[in-house]
């Protein structure tokens, strides 16, 4: 049985992941805003360390893997606080608890959008851990009509800080892999959000082409997570793995 910290477990992706590990015999300790064993707002530094405590007091520090699956998707800078921070700061505060493990892993959820067009001012602060100065500027972008950059631009930061650290001593060199699984659309809660006209569904398609399979249920991406953080993962670390029915390659094409 292996103990594993699951965030976003009461919707979606998170709560299919759950659902997953469990019923492979796991014990899983999901965060949620409410419905989890572990209640916390990750859009807050106090949130974020109310949830490092309380799946450290459930698991008596003991850890083998961290799955951040919580984020939203709204056109506000709370975006960048929950998807970045939420995450970074997540997977930070309980990767200490993953020293016992004889196979600790940790992985996220980014999204094909991490490709699209940024924000770079967002992308930095958050690289730069700078949080009220990435929702200023995640502000000051929404105020100038690039709001729907800012989705992008806090899963591109997340690729971005996942490979400056995936290296270092306390991840590959502590013998933890660290990686994300980009989808594209999944049909979960937060895509049946934005009620979608012909038209909207068209510009989705355009921006996320899907060739393979189409739209994606929420199991598909849980299972790729449940590999990454399997001990079977033993070689990669640092990869955005784009479980997204071919949109990064359509959208990359053959020629780079
Ligand atoms: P969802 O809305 O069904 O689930 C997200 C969960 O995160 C919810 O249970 C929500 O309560 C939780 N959450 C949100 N804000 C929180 C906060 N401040 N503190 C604690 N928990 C919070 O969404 P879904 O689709 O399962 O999304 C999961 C991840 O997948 C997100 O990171 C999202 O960006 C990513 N993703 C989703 C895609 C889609 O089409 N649904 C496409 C690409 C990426």
């Amino acid at each position: 049985t292996r103990r594993i910290a699951v965030s976003g477990a009461a919707s979606g992706i998170g709560r299919s992941l759950a659902a997953l590990l469990r019923t492979q015999g796991d014990d899983v300790v999901g965060i949620d805003l409410e419905d989890a064993e572990v209640c916390a707002d990750l859009s807050t530094a106090s949130g974020r360390s109310e949830a490092v405590e309380g799946v450290l007091e459930r698991t008596g520090g003991a850890l083998d893997a961290v799955v951040a699956c919580a984020g939203i998707s709204a056109v506000r800078p709370a975006t960048v606080a929950v998807n970045f921070f939420g995450v970074t700061e997540l997977l930070a505060g309980l990767r200490p608890a993953l020293a016992a493990s004889r196979a600790p892993r940790a992985a996220f959820v980014g999204s094909i959008a991490g490709t699209a067009a940024t924000v770079p001012e967002v992308v930095d602060a958050c690289l730069a851990k700078r949080e009220a100065q990435a929702l200023d500027a995640a502000a000051a972008a929404a105020a100038r009509g690039e709001g729907n950059r800012i989705y992008p631009s806090s899963k591109a930061a997340l690729a971005r800080w996942m490979r400056g650290v995936c290296l270092t001593g306390d991840w590959a060199a502590a013998g933890i892999p660290l990686n994300a699984v980009a989808p594209g659309v999944v049909l979960t809660p937060m895509h049946a959000a934005h009620a979608m006209t012909e038209d909207q569904r068209k510009s989705v398609d355009e921006a996320v082409p899907m060739p393979l399979g189409g739209y994606a249920e929420p199991e598909v991406i849980a299972r790729a997570l449940r590999w990454l953080v399997s001990a079977e993962n033993t070689h990669m670390t640092g990869q955005v793995m784009y479980v997204d029915g071919g949109a990064e390659a359509t959208l990359r094409g053959p020629d780079r």
